[in-house]
């Protein structure tokens, strides 16, 4: 497509977020990125394996997402996923993604359902997604559970804050506020009969500059009765289009719509902090030039040496980063 110079720096942003999370030494770079916030129960974990298509996030009560994951989807023929903790391993059965998840969110916060800021980063390849980076996490919640620290929510608040207090950091919500936000509004089939949100999604009630999309994933019931996510999109679309107060603008509404939409908006996203993040990449890398310039011969396990691999990743990116901006003359910016 006329996208795919501005579609290779979602690629080139992701390259440099592992090369962030795998190297010891940190960037202390923000990248453009989109968090998906809001409310526990929200709705946030299903929007995200409705995106993918598949069932692979932990399910159940509380608070289930409790280290922050970064999950990169890159369309792709075929179809699995890779951790950035275990480089190389294809995972090719979902419940297996699912399950390592947990155990790696286990692994730093321990058996007490604590928190960690440290993200795991999932990258998912498969026909079915478009290029987009999203951050899933933990929901805000009232109270503590188990032997949980009894300031846990003031930790979940800290945690989302850290996250969406950048200003290159796109915030996808059902709780709305500000220029950042993507408005997502959940679960509206639940609504009461004679109700419906078509002020909200037609941005008159809370106006946000990037609009609102509506979405109706799988209910409890649904997951229980095991509906897979293709049915689930099925019922979804004829929800809309059967809908008296959505119909008209059901090109507008449901999971793939969003999906395309936050595809654009990040693109758009990058593009806009290009300058500023092009400077940045630029002045870390001076530095650490001059980091490893100082200690002079390297051995691999110093932490010199990262600083001489995260220089020529840096390099590496600003180079993609300058090809890429060469082919933003041919990019089409369809409307939304
Ligand atoms: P999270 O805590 O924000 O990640 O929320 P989940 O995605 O785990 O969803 C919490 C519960 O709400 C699950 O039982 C879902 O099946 C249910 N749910 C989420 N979205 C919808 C929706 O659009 N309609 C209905 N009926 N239930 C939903
Ligand atoms: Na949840
Ligand atoms: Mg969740």
């Amino acid at each position: 497509t006329g996208n795919s110079g501005m579609e290779h720096l979602i690629f080139v942003i992701n390259q440099l977020q592992d090369a962030c999370a795998s190297s010891g030494t940190s960037i202390r770079i923000d990248l453009p990125q989109i968090a998906v916030v809001g409310s526990q129960s929200a709705g946030k974990s299903s929007v995200l394996e409705n995106f993918v298509g598949r069932d692979f996030l932990p399910r159940g009560s509380g608070i289930v997402t409790r280290r922050p994951l970064i999950l990169q989807l890159m369309n792709y023929q075929t179809e699995y996923a890779e951790f950035g903790h275990i480089r190389g391993k294809k995972f090719v059965n979902f419940d297996e993604v699912r399950r390592e998840i947990e155990v790696e969110t286990d692994r730093l916060t321990g058996q007490n359902k604590g928190i960690s800021n440290v993200p795991i980063t999932l990258r998912v390849y498969s026909p079915q997604v478009l290029n987009l980076t999203l951050v899933d996490l933990p929901g805000m919640t009232k109270v503590a559970v188990g032997d949980q620290p009894p300031d846990i929510e003031q930790q979940v608040r800290a945690m989302i804050w850290e996250f969406i207090s950048k200003d290159n950091c796109l915030i996808l919500a059902a709780d709305p506020s500000g220029s950042r936000t993507i408005g997502v509004l959940t679960k509206l089939d639940l609504m009461d009969a004679g109700t419906d949100a078509r002020d909200v999604l037609e941005n008159r009630f809370l106006p946000l500059r990037r609009g609102y999309v509506g979405v109706v994933n799988r209910s409890q019931k649904d997951i229980d009765g095991r509906k897979d996510i293709s049915s689930a999109m099925a019922a979804e679309r004829k929800f809309f289009l059967g809908h008296p107060a959505y119909r008209h603008m059901a090109e507008r509404m449901g999971t793939a719509h969003l999906q395309r939409c936050l595809n654009q908006q990040l693109v758009g996203h990058i593009r806009d902090t290009l300058p500023t993040l092009r400077a940045a990449l630029q002045s870390r890398l001076t530095e650490l030039e001059a980091e490893h310039r100082a200690f002079g011969g390297l051995d691999p396990d110093d932490p010199n040496a990262k600083a001489k691999i995260m220089a020529t990743l840096i390099n590496q990116f600003i180079e993609n980063f300058t090809k890429a901006i060469e082919g933003f003359g041919e990019v089409s910016t369809k409307e939304l």
